[in-house]
């Protein structure tokens, strides 16, 4: 990515890469759209049809209009394109979410259709991750506009990326939200260890807004299990701690609060997406539970 975007991006060898790369990688995921059970794709309730009309209707739709560019010539009209399916496909996670939840709460949890969903899901969401960072870069190394505010970055990459203050940005983000429905919100302590380069602070070549949607969701987590826990106590909600090391090889995060932890029996459910115990969210905002 870098090397393709950083000095004399050719938007000519882009679109010819991009018009190969992006129907394939759906073609492939459409294969995978079987292995979703017979109760979500053919007896589907309103979310979980969505969630079939998604994926196999999007899909189609993908490679019929990345084609579109071989009769177009004008490198502004691939843009388009690149756009309009960029955009129409906003609010597939959600949508996914919604026909999981309501094919658990019709069918209930069954471990094999579990793992098959859970298979599908892991593909479809890291397809997803790269199929629109493809698109993103085409569009915005070749859509004209310099980011006014990160001039310096490459698409949507910051070779300079400083972990510290996206862990800071994810933070406050959360925290607006637990003061929205907590009234109240743990203080963040954040520390730097870089053993690579001692007392400068940790910078890494990374999408921020990747970053940022990890950390903001396991604030989140933190938040709810510490505010929940600590509710109604004397004493001040405890801080969430933040250690970010950076060793010879390997950058990490870790985020550690004291919100009483996840026993250890239920430890390998967390990355199970049938699983949860925050209250059902809506899709409208004015109901939706935030955290
Ligand atoms: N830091 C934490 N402390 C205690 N429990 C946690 C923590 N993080 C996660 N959990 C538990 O793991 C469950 C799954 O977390 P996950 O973020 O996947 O989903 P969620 O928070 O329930 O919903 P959402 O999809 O809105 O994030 C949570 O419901 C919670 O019970
Ligand atoms: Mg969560």
């Amino acid at each position: 990515f870098l090397l393709i975007g950083r000095d004399n991006a050719c938007e000519k060898t882009s679109y010819m890469f991009l018009r190969k790369e992006l129907p394939v990688r759906l073609a492939n995921t459409m294969r995978e759209v079987n292995l979703l059970p017979d109760n979500l794709l053919n007896r589907p309730s309103e979310g979980t049809n969505a969630l079939r009309d998604r994926s196999w209707c999007s899909c189609a739709d993908h490679v019929e209009n990345v084609s579109v560019p071989e009769e177009c010539h004008s490198h502004l009209c691939f843009l388009d394109v690149l756009i309009k399916v960029r955009n129409r496909h906003n609010d597939v996670v959600p949508t996914m979410a919604q026909g999981v939840i309501e094919y658990k709460e019709k069918y209930g949890f069954d471990p094999f259709v579990s793992s098959n969903i859970q298979y599908f899901l892991d593909r479809f969401y890291t397809n997803r991750i790269s199929f629109r960072m493809l698109i993103n870069q085409h569009t915005l190394l070749f859509g004209g506009d310099i980011n006014p505010a990160h001039p310096k970055h490459i698409g949507s990459i910051d070779p300079n990326c400083d972990v510290a203050e996206v862990v800071k940005d994810a933070y406050e983000t959360a925290k607006m939200l637990c003061e929205q429905y907590y009234t109240v919100a743990p203080d963040l302590e954040v520390e730097e260890f870089n053993a690579k380069a001692p007392n400068k602070p940790i910078q890494v070549v990374y999408v921020p807004s990747h970053l940022f949607h990890m950390l903001f969701e396991l604030f989140k987590n933190s938040m709810r299990a510490t505010v929940e826990l600590h509710e109604g106590k004397k004493e001040a909600c405890p801080s969430i701690k933040t250690l970010v090391t950076l060793g010879k090889e390997d950058l990490s995060i870790k985020i550690s609060d004291q919100g009483g932890g996840v026993p250890l029996r239920k430890i390998d459910r967390l990355f199970n997406y049938m699983y949860s115990t925050a209250p059902r969210p809506s899709l409208e905002p004015s109901r939706a539970v935030p955290l």
